[in-house]
């Protein structure tokens, strides 16, 4: 569907989620109302526990609501069958994982190629949509090289890579700098966020890292599953 470019990029009504462990249930997101406009780079902050990787993976489809709606470029994903959500994830959600989440027995090259598969693009393309994105993101001298014969750094240049091939119309990414040092957290940040900018791409980072903010047109706080702060940050002062 094509997006009239005025609706939300993503409109979450009444979201809640609940997990039952035994006799216990557990509340991990509550009440979430959220609209989300295409091209935001927006930050989710908040305590362990307090529900960001519930949140991220239910907008992303990965997890189904316990209750409520998600729209996502005007589509309802907690209506699609499981084959239909995971067509629409591969057309339209990149997401990027802390622990980078690539195939060991892939070569990067392989790795950045494989979301394309399902997309029904032909080998030969797909490899050199492949190499094209490694370039871009400094591997070009990487491209046969496995996940173990990589530096964290170089793993998540490749899980960036990978996210961004079928040019989604949002990236997700759980904190994708929790594994890497500061020099190397700046290099992937500029790098995400420079991309999601270029492509007008709406992003969603969970992250612990305040300096993080920087990066963000909006800073979302949860606590206890519910949303307890919603600012957007104006980059024009000075
Ligand atoms: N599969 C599950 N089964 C039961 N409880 C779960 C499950 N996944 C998450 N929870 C609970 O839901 C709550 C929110 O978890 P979530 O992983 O979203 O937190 P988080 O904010 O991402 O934390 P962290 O910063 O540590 O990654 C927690 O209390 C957690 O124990
Ligand atoms: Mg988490």
């Amino acid at each position: 569907m094509q997006s009239d470019g005025k609706r939300p990029m993503i409109e979450v009504r009444n979201l809640g989620k609940a997990y039952r462990m035994g006799e216990e249930i557990v509340v991990a997101l509550r009440k979430i109302d959220l609209k989300i406009e295409r091209g935001e780079i927006c930050c989710v902050f908040g305590a362990s526990g307090s529900g960001k990787s519930t949140l991220l993976n239910m907008l992303a489809g990965m997890e189904p609501p316990s209750i409520g709606e998600i729209f996502i470029d005007g589509v309802d994903i907690t209506k699609l069958s499981e084959n239909e959500l995971s067509r629409f994830r591969q057309n339209n959600i990149g997401f990027i994982f802390q622990s980078y989440n690539l195939m060991q027995m892939m070569t990067a090259a392989e790795n950045v190629a494989l979301p394309m598969v399902f997309c029904g693009i032909d080998k030969a393309r797909r490899e050199a949509a492949a190499r094209s994105v490694l370039k871009a993101v400094g591997l070009g001298d990487r491209i046969n090289h496995y996940p173990t014969q990589m530096s964290g750094g170089q793993q998540q240049r490749t899980g960036i890579a990978r996210a961004f091939v079928t040019k989604p119309k949002i990236i997700f990414a759980d904190e994708p700098t929790g594994n890497l040092d500061t020099k190397t957290t700046k290099e992937i940040m500029d790098m995400m966020v420079g991309f999601a900018k270029k492509y007008n791409e709406t992003m969603i980072l969970v992250t612990h890292n305040p300096k993080l903010a920087d990066y963000a047109d909006r800073i979302i706080t949860l606590s206890d599953g519910e949303i307890t702060g919603d600012e957007r940050i104006r980059h024009d002062e000075k």
